[in-house]
């Protein structure tokens, strides 16, 4: 083969084709290789930082930790901040604010009509007990709207990805009654903190940046005709409430806590003593089309469209 200079190269790897193949995906890689290319150029990489790179990119896979790395670069909140744009330009920013669903969610949850123990009648930790309607933007409840709710265990760890949880610990899936209803009991749960000597925490440590995020409950949320809500909810005063690490957090979705709050009416849940209650509602913008109703997580959408 003939000798070759970085342009040269470029332009041959950028340009190869024997099959028309996917012009989008062809698009895409030939910008990620030009900016690579520039990258290592104008930073000088050494092969010894290549290499390096690329053992931790491997290791990275290996570990099933790449949802941890889009969210702390900022990707997951980039692909919001663009969703939220596409819906102001349209007129539709309406409801309660997305927030990214990070890699940690599992499809297949415990299912109950109404209210649920999400802590599986284990008490740890401050009693917490969520409740509101799932309603649509001109207000009117949602009836059997699907909602799945996980949240962290007492130190941090997500069931599936913690060792010693059980399976679906602390995920639970609420169908709304017809007033669209949902409560659940369960605990205060605290942040969560990239796992330590893993190829996350390698990248964060090199970066001089923390892996925590606040205190969190996530929801997805699903109803015929509307449009999927992928949320969380943040627990007021938590240290990294403005630091998190996946940039993650949004006004409207800290909540409010009440504290004390009589036991009576909440005995089908356990509770005979004073408890800390949040009150709020979820609230679904219409759905444009079949696929913005997708039941799916993330990762199922594209898996099912491979
Ligand atoms: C979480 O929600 O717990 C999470 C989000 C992004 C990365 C890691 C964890
Ligand atoms: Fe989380």
């Amino acid at each position: 083969m003939a000798e070759l200079n970085q342009a040269q190269l470029l332009e041959l790897v950028n340009t190869k084709q024997i099959a028309a193949g996917n012009p989008r995906a062809r698009a895409l890689t030939q910008r990620i290789v030009t900016d690579l290319f520039k990258t290592i150029d104008e930073m000088d990489v050494t092969p010894d930082e290549f290499w390096k790179a690329m053992d931790w990119l491997s290791r990275l896979g290996q570990s099933g930790q790449v949802g941890l790395i889009t969210a702390g670069l900022g990707f997951d909140r980039l692909i919001d901040i663009r969703m939220d744009e596409a819906d102001q330009k349209a007129g539709r920013a309406a409801g309660t604010p997305r927030a990214i669903e990070g890699p940690l969610f599992v499809a297949g949850a415990p299912t109950t009509q109404w209210e649920t123990r999400v802590d599986e009648g284990e008490p740890k930790g401050e009693i917490f007990v969520m409740e509101g309607q799932v309603l649509d933007t001109d207000g009117q409840p949602v009836a059997n709207a699907m909602m799945d709710v996980w949240h962290a265990n007492e130190v941090g760890g997500y069931s599936h990805f913690f060792p010693g949880m059980k399976p679906y610990e602390l995920r639970r899936r609420i169908e709304t009654d017809a007033q669209g209803h949902y409560r659940f009991r369960s605990f205060l749960p605290p942040g969560y903190g990239i796992p330590p000597n893993s190829p996350t925490s390698e990248l964060f440590e090199a970066l001089g940046r923390h892996g925590k995020r606040p205190a969190h409950i996530h929801f997805l949320v699903v109803a015929p005709g509307l449009r999927t809500l992928t949320t969380q909810i943040n627990i007021p005063g938590d240290t990294y409430i403005d630091d998190d690490f996946a940039f993650a957090t949004r006004d409207g979705l800290i909540v409010e806590l009440e504290k004390n709050v009589a036991p009576t009416g909440y005995e089908s849940l356990g509770i005979t003593a004073p408890f800390t209650r949040s009150r709020f509602n979820f609230v679904m913008q219409k759905a444009l089309n079949e696929d913005e109703t997708s039941p799916a997580a993330r990762m199922a959408r594209v898996t099912a469209q491979a």
